[in-house]
């Protein structure tokens, strides 16, 4: 290895041993960093052209290290780019090829600047670009169960309380329980945004720089809303991942609860919905199984999500001011926590659409719990009894319903009159599945007419979004 190759001659000068080889791997990046080229290109760019317009770096200069840069990403992205360990990170890579290719005047891009607000820059600059793609994501899963909701606004399935029958609710005012849990994610997310969205680079090491540099520049350049305030603050500060691992752990909850939800339904004992086989796997020995994998896969990898966010907060915890070498574990559990939501999100938004309900089998289920017995309790309360003992009235019509094998809405008038003679005709409006959501008719509730509104107020709120 010469000299020029290694993360020695950016960094060497004081050193009078090479370091140890296996030093060199255990402290490397590159191999998880490289993901960053765009950025730290981008950063660099931004950063070179600052300095050109505060006269540190002539234009000349900057000409030739911008288009250095530039070749070198063309390069990375042709697959031309050799990445090499010795060199420790992407940063250093970087700059290397570009004083290789441009020759001594690479070696002016690095002033006024350090790796520590390089790299929490280019972080930064990664992640705002993930939250873009994922908050897409968010929204084509939004809509997806949005449109499914009015679809299914009219369709009747049993509404549960400790997974046992509670009442009937309608399938749309179902998924737009979902699209609740989401859109709060979607708020977390862009909360999270704000503060990703905020710039580093001027922190250099760790108390600023002695040049006459001017960060509103790179911040603009950069997209940035603001230079960070505090330069030891700004390069040691990794709360913004902490709280994307955070978002990320809520809404893989969300995700896991909905895959639990459909696991559940596909099964032969629940068959409320179907879904279709390119989402599923077969058995290499029953041959009867279709397994709702997609599903079950992102319940499992809600897992390391929530690993990324410890590990995060526990990377943290007891961190002195400013820098520390501790901060290059971030990475790692970040870009993981990144790639698993893009997944999730993706399977999720393009399952979705596909999911059909059963409506034959939601419906008799609602039929057989007695989910209506709630309805009767009301309508002998409206005719004048106290509640508790229309409880009790309601409990005796079950049990004989449940002795002759029926739902309350098939037991003849007779036979309910038996419990009360203030049970007239009028009894089976209430009774049917159809009159139970009927009745639920205000905001927030499970009536067909309310899913509709609601869903219209959900696809406003994603329109406003754009
Ligand atoms: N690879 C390092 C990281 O990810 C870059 C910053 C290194 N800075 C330093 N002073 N050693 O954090």
């Amino acid at each position: 290895m010469t000299k020029e190759k290694d993360s020695h001659s950016l960094w060497g000068g004081r050193f009078s041993e090479s370091t140890d080889a296996f030093v060199q791997a255990f402290t490397a990046s590159v191999q998880f960093d490289q993901r960053m080229y765009r950025q730290d290109i981008q950063g660099s760019i931004a950063h070179a052209t600052m300095l050109g317009e505060v006269g540190v770096l002539t234009q000349d200069e900057v000409k030739q290290i911008v288009s250095g840069l530039e070749s070198i990403r063309d390069d990375i992205e042709a697959g031309r780019f050799e990445w090499s360990v010795e060199l420790e990170d992407v940063h250093m890579n970087i700059e290397a090829a570009l004083t290789q290719r441009i020759g001594p005047v690479g070696k002016k891009l690095h002033t006024g600047r350090s790796r520590n607000d390089q790299v929490a820059t280019d972080i930064r600059l990664y992640l705002r670009d993930a939250i873009d793609h994922i908050a897409g994501e968010l929204r084509r899963l939004m809509e997806a169960l949005i449109n499914k909701a009015e679809a299914e606004a009219d369709t009747i399935m049993p509404g549960f309380t400790h997974l046992q029958t509670a009442q009937p609710v309608t399938f749309g005012h179902h998924l737009l329980a979902w699209n609740e849990m989401l859109r709060r994610d979607y708020g977390r997310l862009m909360d999270c945004r704000k503060r990703v969205n905020v710039m580093p680079l001027g922190a250099a090491a760790l108390a600023g720089t002695t040049f006459p540099i001017d960060r509103t520049i790179t911040a603009r350049l950069l997209g940035f809303d603001a230079p960070a305030e505090n330069s030891l603050d700004a390069v040691s500060d990794r709360d913004f991942a902490i709280e994307f691992c955070a978002f990320a752990s809520l809404l893989l909850t969300h995700l896991s609860r909905f895959s639990e939800e459909l696991v559940l339904w596909t099964s032969a004992q629940f068959n409320f919905i179907h879904l279709p086989d390119r989402f599923c796997t077969g058995s290499s020995i029953m041959p009867q199984k279709k397994n709702p994998d997609v599903p079950e896969l992102v319940r499992g990898k809600t897992g390391r999500v929530n690993g990324h966010l410890i590990s995060l907060l526990t990377l943290m915890k007891s961190q002195p001011l400013a820098y520390n070498k501790d901060n290059q574990e971030d990475k790692e559990p970040l870009f993981d926590a990144v790639d698993t939501v893009e997944g999730c999100l993706r399977a999720f938004a393009d399952m979705m659409p596909a999911v059909e309900p059963n409506k034959a089998a939601m419906r008799e289920a609602a039929l057989r719990g007695y989910s209506t017995a709630t309805d009767l309790a009301d309508y002998l309360v409206r005719k004048g009894m106290p509640f508790r003992d229309a409880h009790e009235v309601v409990g005796k019509s079950v049990a004989y319903a449940l002795e002759q094998g029926k739902d309350l809405s098939e037991l003849k008038l007779e036979e309910l009159q038996q419990f009360s003679d203030t049970i007239g005709e009028d009894v089976f409006d209430v009774l049917t599945l159809e009159g139970s959501v009927n009745a639920r008719n205000h905001f927030g509730g499970t009536a067909p007419a309310q899913v509709r509104e609601a869903a219209q107020r959900a696809r406003q709120w994603l329109i406003s979004l754009d």
